[in-house]
């Protein structure tokens, strides 16, 4: 966070803003809204998931807002399973992570998986890399790796499938390889997009994996779990849980950029075995926090702040016409959500979901104020609002409209 408030001409929090009194400032959090702490960290840093964030943050929330024993904990957004396995490891009796992709799912399982290391010693030595002779169906696999690398790399993978060992082994070597799909492509995660980037590759596939599977088996024992999380492919919006069962929700959504992680994570999907057609199905049902995703209006919320934007966006000259759509959407979206959140906490139980505001031609969108007013339209109480970090806006917004410090926060809700 800028140390020096007053070097935005704009406040960091308008004056008279209905959240005035319950903003709170805590720079403290910065580095902990995103994921790379979790790279020092035993399982947390077998996949690299850079909208993630920080075991720590969730720890922290937990332990400040939280009783946090023998209770229920959902993250209904839980990607690669961060805040599930922290919650798991402070105590939670059943702890649960749901996300509509497969991969955060996929890892997120693997992560807490019980494991043997002689087994998975045993498997790893008998696994080899053969001449692939099969059709590459999936777009991205045939698009951004040379064509000898892939092959060696679903060669090992079909090698993993069919080694003697347990299942669990299986799917730990299986996380593995997802963990260096992309140290072996042509291209790079930049910002929200696939970039073509010629890379220095590791010499040998089979050496560098049997590397990286002997030093995360280091990690079998540091962290373990009395009782792991479960991982649900299921959508945010329609929470499979009882009413008035669930403790703790802690969260982050997808923030309003534009990213849509089925493009980012194209290689790891396709690694998995997902055809191009699932890929794009998933795309559809992702939160409309990018262009492609289908949203569905959410009939009964409110906010004044998000009324306003809904009259104004539409008036502007935007980069893309589909922004507007996309800004409502989201929040209809997340609509869905807030209510379902609202739905399945027991009274006295809390949500806390750390989120992004961002701008759209000169518009202020203040995501975390916008959620604040959604959620108290179901029932739930804004009780504070940490402010972790601020970003400027983009140079071409500065240019054009001025600056403007951009929260990134983590919003408190109490259920009534
Ligand atoms: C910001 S990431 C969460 C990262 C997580 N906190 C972690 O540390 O790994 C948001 C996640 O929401 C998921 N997502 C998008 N749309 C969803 C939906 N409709 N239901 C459930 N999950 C969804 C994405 O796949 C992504 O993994």
């Amino acid at each position: 966070m800028r140390k020096d408030h007053s070097l935005y001409k704009t406040p960091v929090i308008p004056d008279g803003h209905p959240y005035e009194d319950i903003f709170s400032f805590q720079p403290e959090l910065q580095k902990l809204v995103a994921f790379s702490t979790a790279m020092k960290l035993p399982r947390h840093r077998w996949f690299y998931y850079k909208p993630g964030f920080a075991p720590d943050i969730v720890e922290m929330i937990l332990k400040k807002y939280s009783k946090y024993e023998g209770e229920t904990f959902l993250d209904p957004f839980s990607g690669v399973g961060t805040a599930p396995m922290v919650a798991s490891k402070m105590g939670f009796s059943r702890s649960t992570g749901l996300d509509i992709s497969p991969l955060g799912i996929t890892i997120g399982s693997s992560k807490v998986l019980k494991l043997d290391k002689q087994d998975v010693l045993k498997s790893l030595d008998k696994l080899k890399i053969s001449p692939y002779r099969k059709k590459i169906e999936q777009y991205y696999l045939n698009k951004a790796y040379k064509k000898e690398i892939v092959r060696k790399l679903l060669s090992l993978r079909d090698s993993i499938s069919s080694v003697e060992g347990t299942s669990e082994t299986k799917q730990f070597l299986n996380l593995c390889l997802l963990s260096i799909a992309d140290k072996f492509a042509d291209v790079k995660k930049d910002g929200g997009f696939l970039r073509y980037f010629e890379r220095e590759k590791p010499e040998n596939i089979l050496d560098y994996y049997r590397k990286l599977v002997l030093d995360f088996t280091e990690d079998f024992t540091k962290l373990t779990f009395e009782s792991a999380p479960e991982f649900i492919l299921a959508d945010a919006r329609k929470i499979p849980f009882d009413d008035e069962s669930i403790d703790t929700v802690i969260t982050s959504p997808p923030y309003l950029n534009r990213y849509d992680y089925t493009r980012i994570y194209a290689l790891e999907l396709a690694m998995l075995g997902i055809s191009d057609e699932e890929v794009r199905s998933i795309r559809k049902k992702t939160l409309k926090s990018h262009i492609e995703a289908k949203h569905k209006t959410c009939p009964d919320f409110s906010s004044k702040i998000f009324d306003a934007i809904e009259s104004d966006l539409p008036q502007r000259e935007l980069s893309n016409p589909k922004i507007p759509e996309m800004v409502i959407g989201y929040f209809h979206d997340m609509a869905w959500n807030l209510k379902e959140v609202a739905r399945v906490l027991r009274p006295n139980g809390f949500a806390a979901y750390v989120v992004g505001n961002c701008r759209f031609s000169g518009i202020h969108v203040e995501v975390d104020a916008i959620l604040g007013q959604i959620a108290e339209s179901y029932g739930l109480t804004v009780e504070t609002i940490l402010i972790a970090k601020t970003r400027g806006s983009s140079a071409q917004q500065v240019r054009k409209y001025g600056d403007l410090p951009l929260r990134e926060s983590i919003v408190i809700l109490r259920k009534n």
